[in-house]
């Protein structure tokens, strides 16, 4: 018999604190852990290295199906054998990653290895924008974390520190609306997500926010 598998969706924009949570919630569980954004980042840093445009459509969906990636729990991050970790944290996979992201051939790509990883697995965490809306609409639990934009910002430059708040700020809110804005598979939260504004809350209450919905 089959143990019943246990998906976790962690959906939310940019500094809603999906990353920090969603780890720590696999933890607890013994879960394995997926960032996905992670995945949009290095289709959008191998089309950067290959000299690609961002915005041709065909080629960089193409470019999608070819590439070996693999998205390790620990944030390592290779792409056709390339440590790709540091960049596709960098300004430039950021300004180019929501094009990338927009790119429906793209998202069916990511999608589909989305879903294998977690077959691999019987289970997981798994972080992103639209993995409770469209990539596992029958997950176990669907969580979706907010924050005011203030906050969210304030959290991101603390990890950016070359950047000033005001850049960081701005970056976000243009993200924010192409992430909303878009045609295919918009951010937004599933009608039958648990929805956690994590302005004044911690890590800690967060998870066990979470946990307590299981
Ligand atoms: O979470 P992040 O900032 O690393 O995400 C990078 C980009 O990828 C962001 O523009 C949203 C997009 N993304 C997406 O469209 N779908 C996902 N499941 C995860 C991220």
């Amino acid at each position: 018999m089959t143990e019943e598998r246990t998906v976790i969706a962690i959906d939310g924009p940019a500094g809603s604190g999906k990353s920090t949570v969603a780890k720590a919630v696999a933890d607890r569980l013994g879960l394995e852990y997926l960032d996905t954004g992670a995945m949009y980042r290095s289709v959008a840093f191998a089309a950067m290295r290959e000299g690609v445009d961002p915005e041709d459509t065909e080629v960089v969906a193409n470019l999608s199906r070819g590439l070996a990636l693999t998205v390790g729990p620990d944030g390592i991050v290779n792409v056709d054998g390339v440590d790709a970790s540091i960049e596709i944290r960098g300004p430039e996979v950021t300004r180019a990653v929501s094009i990338v992201a927009a790119n429906p051939g793209v998202r069916d790509e990511m999608r589909r290895r989305q879903r294998e990883w977690v077959a691999k697995r019987n289970g997981g965490v798994m972080e992103g924008r639209d993995i409770g809306t469209v990539v596992f609409p029958d997950a176990t639990l669907k969580v979706y974390l907010d924050a005011s934009p203030e906050v969210r910002a304030a959290r991101r430059s603390k990890e950016v520190t070359d950047l000033s708040y005001e850049t960081v700020a701005s970056d976000l809110a243009r993200r924010d609306a192409l992430d909303q804005g878009r045609t295919h598979d918009p951010l937004r939260a599933a009608s039958d997500a648990v929805v956690i504004d994590t302005s004044d809350l911690t890590v800690a209450e967060i998870v066990d926010a979470i946990l307590g919905q299981l």
